[in-house]
This record gives C-alpha cells, structure tokens and sequence, in this order.
C-alpha cells in the first residue's frame, strides 16, 4: 500500500539510518534520512561562514540553500545547490555544529516543509527525532529506536573507522543533550511509538523486529 509511513525516530547513534534503509527495502518503500538535510543545511552555513551560534543569523541565512533529497534506500543522495554532499555532512565540523543549527526554529519550518512535500502520499521510511512527535504524526508505524550510550559509540566509531571511543561518546551525548532539551520539536517518544531498544539486538534483527510491526500496522 503507498500511503503506509514509518517514522523511526531515536537518539543519536541508535542505528537509525541501517535500520530504516534496511526497512526500506525490504518493504519496497522508499527512504528519508531527515538528519541529512539538517546536516546539509549546517555544512552549508559553515561554508558560507556564518556564526552557527548566531541564531538571528542562522535564521537570516537559512532560506538561500536549495537541498533535495534522494529516496532511494540502496543509495541516498542529498544535495546543495544540486551539488552532492553525502560525504561533507558527516565530517567532525557538521557533528559539532548541527544541534545549534536544528534548534532554530526556522530551520525547522523550512525543512518540515520539505520533509513532508517528500513524504506525499507515503510508501516511505522516514527517520529523525520529531518524526512521529510533529512532522507525521499520522503514520502507521512509530517506532523508538534506543541504544546504551556504550553500543551506540562503538558503532559509529566501527563506522567511522576506528575513531576514538571516549570522544564519539561525548559528541554522541552532547548532540543527545541539544536534541532533548531544545524548545522547538525536542527529540521525544512519540504519543504511539514502539520502543525498541536495539542495545543487543543485531541488525537484521531489529530490520525483522520493525518488519513485523509494519504488517501488523497494515
Ligand atoms: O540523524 P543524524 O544524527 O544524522 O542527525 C543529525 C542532527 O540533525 C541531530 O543531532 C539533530 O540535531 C538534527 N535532527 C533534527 N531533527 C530531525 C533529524 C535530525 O533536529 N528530524
């Protein structure tokens, strides 16, 4: 059925983007990694060099970047001014400036409204922290991804190729800290969520877990 949603939201870290991709295509649905254009939106002021602390700023500025999304599961794409940046958002710069970036409330009316211009009429696997709370609140599917701050260090550093344990932790919780305490869409368990905690549960595990939940919201 097209009009089916799966918002997946949780903390940083949690194993969001495998899980929901994986979803994605085992479902044949397609993909959004919302977290990639707030990253878009951040490396792009960072280029511009405006103050990602200056919120009057951030706000002045953050209407001129054109970012789109790709949704394809096997291979997402998001660009800036039609330029590929899958690669840029993910650097040490865009973890440290993204949070205060995505706290400003005009960011996010901005890419509310791009997220659910993408969104439509559904068939898609959405992934972020206010999907469920406040971009669609009407999906069928609403699912809470948690892991131990521990678990979740050790993949992403796995991910990043070896970086260093204690220092992934920290920018990992420090996000989590920014994302749940901001005024505006803080991350939180959606009214309807399933929790899943996925700290010793492997991949496909947690992919069947939420498959399941998928034919049952059906
Ligand atoms: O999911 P990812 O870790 O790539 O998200 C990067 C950052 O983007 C988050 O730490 C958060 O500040 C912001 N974000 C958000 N709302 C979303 C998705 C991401 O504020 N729906």
């Amino acid at each position: 059925p097209t009009a089916l949603v799966i918002a997946i939201d949780g903390t940083s870290g949690s194993g969001k983007s495998s899980t929901s991709r994986g979803v994605a295509g085992r479902l044949g649905l397609r993909y959004l990694d919302t977290g990639a254009m707030f990253r878009a939106m951040t490396w792009w002021l960072l280029r511009e060099g405006v103050d990602v602390h200056d919120v009057a700023a951030v706000a002045a500025a953050c209407g001129r970047p054109v970012i789109e999304s790709g949704t394809d599961p096997l291979a997402p794409t998001i660009t800036v001014d039609g330029v590929d940046v899958s690669v840029e958002i993910r650097s040490d710069e865009v973890n440290a400036a993204v949070s205060p970036v995505s706290a400003v409330p005009e960011v996010r009316s901005l890419l509310l409204d791009l997220q659910r211009e993408v969104i439509g009429t559904g068939g898609i696997v959405v992934e972020g922290r206010d999907i469920g709370s406040v971009v669609w609140p009407q999906a069928e599917l609403k699912v809470y991804l948690s892991a131990d701050p521990d678990a979740r260090a050790q993949r992403r550093a796995l991910e990043e190729g070896g970086s260093d344990l204690a220092s992934t932790q920290q920018s990992l919780l420090e996000r989590d800290r920014i994302d749940s305490g901001r005024a505006t869409a803080p991350l939180t368990m959606a009214d309807g969520a399933v929790h899943v905690d996925s700290t010793h549960l492997t991949l496909p595990e947690v992919v069947d877990r939420i498959v399941t939940l998928a034919e049952e919201a059906r």
